[in-house]
Parts: C-alpha cells; sequence; structure tokens
C-alpha cells in the first residue's frame, strides 16, 4: 500500500507498524489491509464519479462490490466513506447487515438467488435486486406479492462487448452465464411494468473485471444507452448501472487508467450517446470492488525452503517456498495472475537472483509469484511481502490441504488489529464429523 515504508532497521513498515512486529503478533501467512487507504480509494472513487456526473448534470451511486473482500468492518469503512454495498450471495447479505447496512444502501447481485434469500433481502428492504432471468423475475414477484412489497429492480443485460481480460473476467460476451441478452431488455422490463411487486429502476451491465482502458466501457455503455432510451416512456428515467472492473496495478508492467479519466470517459460517452439520441443523461451506478481494496492489501509469507534449480542451460532459478500458498492466494492458479514480492525483514545489497515464490501445497501450480528478482541470499526466516492481495485473495481462499485460513489484520496510523480472526487446525477438525466424543455419541 501507499503507507510501505522502511524503518532504520530496513524493516517494511505497513500503516507505521513493522512487518516483524505484525508477524510476531498475529503470525505467517498474514493479510494486512490498511484501513485508510481502502478509505481514500472509496473517496476518490466517489469523487471522480461526482466530478464526471456533475459536468452533464446528474449523479452517480457507488455500490462497493463486497464479493472483491467482505468483513463488517470494510461494510463500515466504506459507507461511513458514502459507499453503497453491492452483495451476491445470501452469506455476503448477511455480512452487510450484521454490519449495521442500512438495507436501502444494499444491491443484490446473482444469476441464481434462492427463494429464501430473495426473501429475506425483500423482508429486510434492500435497495434493489438485479433481476437475471425470466425465472428470476417471476420468482421474485411472487415473493414480493406473498410479503406485500413492492421490490425496486434493475435488469441485467448482456451488452455482447467481450472486455479485454482473462476469459474468466469477461462476463458481457454472448456465450457466458450472465444477464439477459440485449434484444431481450425491452420485453423484460415491459413484463416489469406489468407486473405487480416490482418496479423497474434501471438496467444493469458488467463487462468483466481488471479491464484498463476505457474502450470497452464506452462500447458497452452506448448499446445500453440505445436501450436504455426506449424505456423512457414508462415514468421515471431509469439509472444506468454499469458494473465494475476497473483493474489495478499489480506489477509495474500493469498501467491502468487513472480512475478520474476512467469517470469521465465512461460517463463522456454516455451523455455524448444521449445527445445524439435526444434524451436526459441518467443518473449512473457503479460496482467496484478490486479497485477498491487491492492495493490496500499486503500478504505476509515467512520463507521455509529454498531451491536452486536448473531450468536449462543458461537459466537458474531460485524455488523460494513460503508458509501458504494457493489456499490464501488462488488467482495465479486460477487466471495466471502476476504479483511481485520483496524481502520485508531486512535490506539486502546481494545480487538479484531469478525467483519463482510458491507455496506448500502438493501441486505444482502453487505459485504465489511466477517471476521475481528477490535478492541471491533470501534465506529460510525472511519475510516475504507480496503487495496488491486486498482484493479476492481472502475472498477465494480454502482450506485446500487442510491449512487453516490466515487472519486478517486491519493497520491504520500506527495501529493493527484483527478484523477476521485467523483459523486453526482444530477449527478444521471440528467440522469432520468423525472426530472425537460426538462420533462416539452419535454411534
Ligand atoms: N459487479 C458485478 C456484477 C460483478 O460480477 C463484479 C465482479 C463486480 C461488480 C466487481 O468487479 P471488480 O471491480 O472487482 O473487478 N475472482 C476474479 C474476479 C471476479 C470478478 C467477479 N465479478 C479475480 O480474482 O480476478
Amino acid at each position: 500500500p501507499a503507507s510501505a515504508e522502511r524503518d532504520e532497521r530496513g524493516i517494511l513498515t505497513l500503516a507505521g507498524i513493522a512487518a516483524d512486529e505484525l508477524v510476531e503478533r498475529f503470525g505467517t501467512p498474514l493479510y494486512v489491509l490498511d484501513e485508510d487507504e481502502v478509505r481514500a480509494h472509496a473517496r476518490r472513487t466517489l469523487a471522480a464519479f461526482a466530478d464526471a456526473t456533475a459536468a452533464h448534470g446528474s449523479r452517480a451511486r457507488i455500490y462497493y462490490a463486497g464479493k472483491a473482500f467482505l468483513s463488517t468492518d470494510v461494510v463500515r469503512w466504506v459507507m461511513d466513506e458514502g459507499l453503497a454495498v453491492d452483495v451476491c450471495s445470501g452469506g455476503e447479505l448477511a455480512v452487510a447487515l450484521a454490519a449495521g447496512a442500512d438495507p436501502a444502501r444494499l444491491g443484490y447481485h446473482g444469476n441464481n438467488k434462492s427463494v429464501r434469500d430473495l426473501e429475506r433481502a425483500v423482508q429486510v428492504g434492500i435497495g434493489s435486486i438485479v433481476l437475471d432471468s425470466w425465472i428470476e423475475l417471476e420468482r421474485l414477484a411472487a415473493v414480493a406479492q406473498r410479503l406485500g412489497r413492492e421490490q425496486s429492480v434493475l435488469v441485467r443485460v448482456n451488452s455482447g462487448v467481450h472486455a479485454e481480460t482473462h476469459d474468466f473476467l469477461a462476463t458481457a460476451h454472448e456465450d457466458q452465464k450472465f444477464g439477459f441478452p440485449l434484444t431481450d431488455a425491452a420485453a423484460v422490463v415491459a413484463r416489469i411494468r406489468e407486473t405487480p411487486g416490482l418496479a423497474f429502476v434501471g438496467l444493469h451491465c458488467h463487462i468483466g473485471s481488471q479491464i484498463f482502458g476505457t474502450a470497452g466501457f464506452e462500447e458497452s455503455a452506448s448499446r445500453l444507452v440505445a436501450v436504455h432510451a426506449a424505456l423512457l416512456e414508462g415514468g421515471e428515467v431509469p439509472v444506468l448501472n454499469l458494473g465494475g472492473g476497473f483493474g489495478i496495478a499489480y506489477t509495474s508492467a500493469d498501467d491502468p487508467t487513472p480512475i478520474e479519466q476512467l469517470a469521465a470517459g465512461i460517463v463522456d460517452a454516455v451523455a455524448r450517446e444521449c445527445a445524439s439520441r435526444g434524451i436526459p443523461v441518467p443518473d449512473f451506478a457503479f460496482e467496484p470492488g478490486r479497485s477498491i481494496v487491492g492495493q490496500a492489501g499486503v500478504t505476509l509469507y515467512e520463507v521455509g525452503t529454498i531451491k536452486p534449480v536448473r531450468v536449462s542451460d543458461d537459466l537458474e532459478r531460485l524455488y523460494v517456498s513460503v508458509d501458504g500458498g494457493m489456499s490464501d492466494n488462488a488467482r495465479p492458479a486460477l487466471y495466471g495472475a502476476q504479483y511481485s514480492a520483496r524481502v520485508a525483514s531486512r535490506v539486502s545489497t546481494a545480487e538479484p537472483a531469478l525467483s519463482r515464490v510458491v507455496g506448500l501445497h502438493c501441486e505444482s501450480g502453487d505459485i504465489v509469484v511466477d517471476a521475481e528478482y528477490l535478492p541471491a541470499d533470501v534465506a529460510p526466516g525472511d519475510l516475504l511481502a507480496v503487495p496488491a492481495t486486498g482484493a479476492y485473495c481472502a475472498a477465494l481462499s480454502s482450506n485446500y490441504n487442510f491449512v487453516p485460513r490466515p487472519p486478517v489484520v486491519a493497520v491504520s496510523q500506527g495501529r493493527a488489529r484483527v478484523i477476521v480472526r485467523g483459523e486453526t487446525i482444530d477449527d478444521l477438525l471440528a467440522r469432520d464429523a468423525g472426530v472425537g466424543p460426538s462420533s462416539t455419541e452419535e454411534n
């Protein structure tokens, strides 16, 4: 994070706390999340879209996409900064509610929401539900009617734009599971408008994640406006929710567009399209997840073993094993994601050596950092810091090989506290029905 520096001993500090002190208190692996940086990204995003939309007399609501990383503290931080929160499962909804979130400031996504979860959402008075299919439309209408409520809904459409990102992260091309085809949108909205219990508030589209340029967003937004324009006769001017997906820098090779430029690019593109159709510029919503929390997170590991491996006649690589891996960061294995690493516990003057940071799991794809130059004297007991792990690392973590999940510690101005407790082996054993006295009792 922005707050990373070295102290007089050469040890990396995060928000003013030395890495060795954090590790002494909380162990390794350790997810560290800089609260002030999360808040700063939230504020900056809000301001960027407020400025971009104000130029056209409209407004933007920013939902933090909780799937990137969710805990009650994070919900409170981002809501405190003026964001709403987007949840995509009954579990995420439960976290947001446990944080004391105003349900009116929550949005609910998903391509297969259960009746039970829909009921819960309607019952608590959730702000909006994003409809993803005809079956869900009828399902939600039945729930709302049964509960005597009118539920605000958006319609998720598939704009047909294939975002330039990893295939698994693109969500608006034709051959994938999310949303209605753009060509169905008018019929879906007409059906909602005649259905008691449902109130249409706008269109939604999310083209994908970790996107660097504005072109995909602009193209998608223009296609949406064409449909949006046809819906204006029905009453209130619907909002346009254009999803999230703003890319961040994981390594120095990444060069994402600054959020101010993205915001202006997307909003101006919509405004141009609206002007050409002679319709007012609508209010907007966006749902960034990664760009709010990604760079505010760092994972600390301890180095265990080191192996020089001769890859070919002219290539040798150090395999540096740490005490975590694909269970705390599945992204390299899932998406070939690239990260960087540095020794956090000292400064070394040794020559840089091509290294691959790997985990402790029984898979050769268990890579944390594919390629990095670490000092050639990297040694067992050194602490490694892997930056930009705030998004989709804890969120995607697993217990593969019965490795307990690490705690998440929030740091702010020289103070650190656990915001998500780490697991113990006993936590994991407790789920095994064959362990301990309960197994004999049951038999
Ligand atoms: N809105 C919708 C409807 C989404 O599906 C997503 C992400 C977002 C917003 C937030 O996107 P973001 O701003 O965080 O890019 N596990 C993958 C990312 C999956 C994203 C899923 N949907 C990864 O680790 O890269």
